[in-house]
């Protein structure tokens, strides 16, 4: 059994559901039409029917603005390619990874972009012992996952496409306008069957490390990814996902909803160095307080309280696990929560805030 399976395998039932119930036009090369690559994405609390007869509903991937998941995916049937921009954790790879696994049907068509990409890993590369054997042929060819997409007429995955150097961003200039890859060496072209596009995504927070030419920005329909601001969506999020994640663990801890909403309350008045009553100017911490980070606040105190709890989730496991996360970049963001602890939590209402001050003094 593997530790995470692809988006594909993961959502097999929804997709093939999707599938059989999709009536509406396609473009050329997609499994799935616009429309049901939305609901697959945004959720659909109707009866779907899989091939075997089960009905089932298709839960929702990803929280967040529909209007945005439509430009998305309007912008993937265009020629244009789909740039997914935001800060850290706002599920960018995670919304490529569902987006190509409803429309192309597999996820796995990936370039990881790194300081260390070169031009081979985007187009292609040789065996090299074949290569000096025979001389270059078809058979020595080693494709990237972007030729092999193309020739598939399958979307790939472009992750995190600025932390690649500039002169390699800008061999996608030629791949997104032309639509092909030249092989020198076997005199051949390799062209894109429809179907094919490219999905990047790139971390504001990395903004500067290599900026992206202008060539290749015109060649790319930007969606910036905002961080969520609605309270109510943010906590239903971080449930939803806290309880999958344990779920895939093999575990069965219960999240207590107002810790997760104390949390998210938290996580959100830090982000915006704001109360949420808007009434009180507050210190933001240096590193990003993601829906990312606090989904996995939530689920590591669910495995502490698990395997060293007695299965609830308590109030002291939550804190900690908070503390990890806002400290992980600079020590003194901790002084910034010291702050918020005593001139914010101290004087909220209700019993959970009042434990909440009480075990971050003893903490802090
Ligand atoms: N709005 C959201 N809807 C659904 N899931 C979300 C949302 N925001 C964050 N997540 C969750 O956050 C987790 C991390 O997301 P992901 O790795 O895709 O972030 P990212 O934007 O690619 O971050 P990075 O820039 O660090 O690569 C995922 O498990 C995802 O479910
Ligand atoms: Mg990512």
């Amino acid at each position: 059994m593997a530790v995470r399976y692809p988006a594909e395998i993961r959502c097999q039932k929804e997709l093939e559901a999707l599938q059989l119930a999709d009536t509406y036009p396609k473009p050329q090369g997609w499994l799935l039409s616009p429309r049901m690559v939305e609901r697959f994405i945004l959720g659909s609390e109707e009866e779907w029917v899989t091939k075997d007869g089960e009905k089932i509903r298709i839960r929702p991937k990803y929280w967040g603005d529909r209007s945005l998941i439509q430009v998305a995916i309007a912008t993937l049937a265009s020629d244009r390619g789909l740039m997914l921009a935001g800060e850290p954790g706002t599920a960018k790879s995670w919304l490529s990874e569902h987006l190509s696994a409803a429309i192309s049907g597999t996820s796995q068509l990936i370039v990881q972009g790194t300081s260390g990409t070169n031009e081979d890993q985007i187009k292609y590369t040789w065996n090299y012992a074949m290569l000096i054997a025979q001389g270059p042929s078809t058979e020595a060819l080693v494709e990237s996952p972007m030729m092999d997409g193309m020739k598939q007429g399958k979307l790939v995955r472009f992750e995190e496409l600025t932390r690649c150097h500039s002169q390699i961003q800008d061999v996608m200039i030629s791949i997104l306008s032309e639509k092909q890859i030249a092989i020198p060496e076997l005199n051949t072209v390799v062209n894109a069957e429809k179907g094919f596009n490219v999905i990047a995504t790139a971390n504001t927070a990395d903004k500067g490390v290599n900026d992206m030419s202008a060539a290749l920005k015109r060649r790319f329909n930007f969606v910036v990814i905002p961080v969520l601001t609605d309270l109510e969506q943010e906590m239903k999020l971080v449930e939803e996902r806290a309880k999958e994640q344990m779920l895939s663990l093999g575990l069965e801890a219960q999240i207590p909803p107002d810790l997760v909403r104390l949390m998210t309350t938290v996580f959100q008045e830090l982000r915006r160095g704001k109360t949420i009553d808007r009434q009180m100017q507050i210190k933001k911490p240096s590193t990003v307080l993601s829906t990312a980070e606090l989904i996995s606040v939530m689920s590591n105190s669910a495995i502490l309280s698990t395997y060293f709890g007695d299965g609830s989730i308590q109030m002291k496991e939550v804190v900690r696990s908070m503390f990890g996360a806002v400290s992980k970049e600079d020590d003194t963001d901790l002084d910034v929560v010291k702050e918020y602890v005593e001139t914010v939590v101290r004087d909220r209402e209700g019993q959970v805030w009042a434990d909440f001050y009480q075990t971050c003094k003893e903490q802090l």
